[in-house]
């Protein structure tokens, strides 16, 4: 595969100051895209972005109300255009149905689904200009049924349809829009998720014995394929779902 090349352009990724969006954001600076690495915590950020000139933290909830626009005019105002936003931000929760609450369930649907879509909305008048490319962040549990966190495998069933569904509807703007849908990886999800440390090591020595491949996904592989969907250079791919997960999905 020729290396990866995100010279002069213009990247925005949520969820940059930790797991998958920091390895994410990281990446596509080292690729030589200007990246503005939005999240809440500002040291989270400011962590991503040590040692690179390329990475501008931008701290923000995504879910606040004014947020989207916010930070896209932000990356605009700074750099002058926008050629990838990738929608990494979100959580996971444990929510058997008998404890769902209708203030749970609309935090989960805030951040796993509304915020990423406002978020691409208020990109897409750059993105027509550049013919750049969205990604979303789904996880295997978008297409497979999970016990006992039903709501958050549904938010991400939600987001790999709305990837299917703008790849349609933004492809005559050459815009494209694909899905990266990791397993289980190194990341502070699980601690994000409420979860004490001792479950949090038996759920990953767990998921690393279900694994085919046998152990947990790294953040900088997944980042690599998050690359390969957003880069200029993948011209003809919209639309998909690339699920990357040691062969989770499979068993
Ligand atoms: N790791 C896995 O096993 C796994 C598996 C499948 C799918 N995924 C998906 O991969 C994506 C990245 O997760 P991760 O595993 O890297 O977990 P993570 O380390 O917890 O990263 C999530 C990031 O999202 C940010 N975030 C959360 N709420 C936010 C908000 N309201 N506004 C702005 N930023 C917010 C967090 O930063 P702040 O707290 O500073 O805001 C954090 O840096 C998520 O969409 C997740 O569902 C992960």
């Amino acid at each position: 595969m020729p290396s990866l090349d995100f010279a002069d352009r213009v990247a925005i990724v949520t969820g940059a100051g930790s797991g998958i969006g920091r390895a994410v954001a990281r990446a596509l600076a080292d690729a030589g895209a200007q990246v503005l690495g939005v999240g809440r915590r500002r040291l989270a950020l400011e962590s991503t972005a040590a040692g690179s000139d390329r990475i501008a933290p931008h701290a923000a909830d995504i879910t606040a109300p004014g947020a989207a626009q916010e930070i896209v005019t932000a990356a605009v105002e700074r750099w002058g255009r926008l050629d990838v936003v990738v929608n990494n931000a979100g959580a996971t929760r444990l929510l058997p149905l008998a404890e769902i609450t209708p203030a749970d369930l609309g935090l989960l649907w805030d951040l796993n689904v509304t915020a990423p879509s406002l978020l691409a909305q208020a990109a897409l008048p750059h993105l027509r200009r550049t013919r750049g490319s969205i990604v979303n962040v789904s996880s295997t549990y978008g297409h497979r049924p999970i016990a006992g966190a039903g709501h958050y495998a549904a938010s991400k069933a939600a987001v790999e349809h709305l990837t299917r569904s703008w790849a349609v509807e933004l492809a005559p703007d050459g815009i494209r829009v694909n899905c990266l849908a990791p397993g289980p990886t190194e990341s502070e999800a699980l601690a994000a998720a409420g979860l004490s440390g001792d479950v949090i090591e038996r759920v990953k020595a767990d998921e690393a014995r279900r694994i085919p491949l046998g152990r947990r996904g790294d953040p900088a592989e997944v980042a690599a394929w998050i690359l390969r969907l957003a880069e200029p250079a993948t011209t003809w791919l919209t639309g998909q779902v690339l699920t990357m997960d040691g062969g989770l999905e499979l068993v």
